[in-house]
């Protein structure tokens, strides 16, 4: 099968940027992607959407590819802004690596980050705006910024990773992107913890991977054709009808994408079984996982998934580490 994805430093090798202080979750590979996918999507008058900001590091990355091209654009960034203990451990770990972490020392579990977040982005107050907003409310709360003839070029997404949740952001936004012109940035694509999001966009035949990232999970799609609203996959509870079939063609398109090695890294070829025993495909799953390569623990957890035994990917994260 021939590989149609480049890489992002195929696309642009010994290219860097300026040192930026906010403690962020994306590598620097993951960086440039943010950045150059910005420059590229630039149309005077444009409105962008990323959706996950977390401290602003990939914000920062897109403001800084908009700016490189002109003034007149505008970027909405959404997300829960709630703070969570493990956010508090991985801002303290930046911190002592000497990335800043003031606007966020004193926040507690629960409480909004948003006011430290737009603290983080004070550079590019003009051009941007936050909603605050679970992903799979995200319908509710842009109404408003959602009105017919309203185009987004760019959709940065690196949120949820649940089916439902993003399949309601493609119902949404999916009228509002431009065939052949806007692009679609999932970060967590390649990463077989998030396999409901790869088997969900896989599943989209609108949508066409074209770069992904060598030391990261990020993967960048265009829209081939328009996303209608009432497209049966976007519905609620696609997943629980989606069929051995539509697996087993969704992985095709991966094998068509993505080098082999690629999908072997980070596990990501676990992607595949967990899949068929999250439908309930057990005999094939069983079949898939004798092919797959994994080491010993990966394969522990995975015979615990399909007994049944593991409900959530912990024992997984332990094995693969956490992303930048
Ligand atoms: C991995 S972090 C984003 C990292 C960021 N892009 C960076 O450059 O460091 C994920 C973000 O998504 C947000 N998030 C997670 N689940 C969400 C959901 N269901 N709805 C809205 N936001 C969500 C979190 O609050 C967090 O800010």
């Amino acid at each position: 099968m021939s590989q149609v994805c480049l890489s992002v430093d195929e696309v642009f090798a010994n290219f860097s940027l300026p040192p930026i202080s906010n403690p962020g979750m994306i590598s620097g590979e993951e960086e440039r992607l943010y950045y150059y996918l910005a420059r590229e999507c630039y149309r005077p008058g444009s409105l962008y959407l990323e959706i996950g900001t977390w401290l602003g590091r990939s914000t920062v990355r897109i403001c800084e590819g908009l700016s490189s091209r002109g003034d007149d654009w505008r970027l909405i960034c959404y997300d829960k802004f709630e703070w969570l203990d493990f956010y508090a451990k991985r801002a303290a770990d930046q911190g002592a690596n000497g990335r800043w972490i003031e606007p966020v020392a004193k926040l507690r579990p629960g409480e909004s980050f948003e006011q430290a977040f737009l603290q983080y982005l004070s550079a590019y107050r003009d051009h941007i705006s936050t909603r605050r907003g679970s992903l799979g409310d995200i319908g509710a709360v842009m109404h408003h910024d959602l009105q017919p003839g309203t185009a987004i070029r760019g959709l940065f997404v690196d949120a949820s990773k649940g089916w439902p949740e993003n399949a309601s952001l493609l119902r949404v936004v999916g009228p509002h992107l431009a065939p052949g012109e806007t692009s679609i940035l999932f970060q967590d694509f390649l990463y077989c913890q998030s396999y409901k999001l790869m088997f969900l966009l896989l599943g989209c035949d609108f949508l066409e991977p074209y770069l992904f990232t060598k030391s990261g999970t990020s993967v960048v799609m265009k829209l081939k054709a328009e996303i209608h609203g009432s497209e049966p996959i976007l519905q609620d509870g696609s997943i629980k009808t989606f069929t051995v079939d539509q697996i087993y063609r969704a992985w095709e398109r991966a094998k068509t994408y993505f080098p082999e090695w690629k999908l072997v890294d980070n596990a990501t070829n676990l992607a595949l079984p967990l899949m068929l025993i999250e439908r309930g495909f057990h005999a094939e799953a069983t079949e898939e996982l004798g092919k797959v390569h994994l080491t010993g623990e990966m394969r522990a957890f995975a015979n615990a998934k399909l007994t049944g035994k593991v409900v959530n990917f912990k024992p997984l994260r332990a094995i693969l580490g956490a992303r930048a």
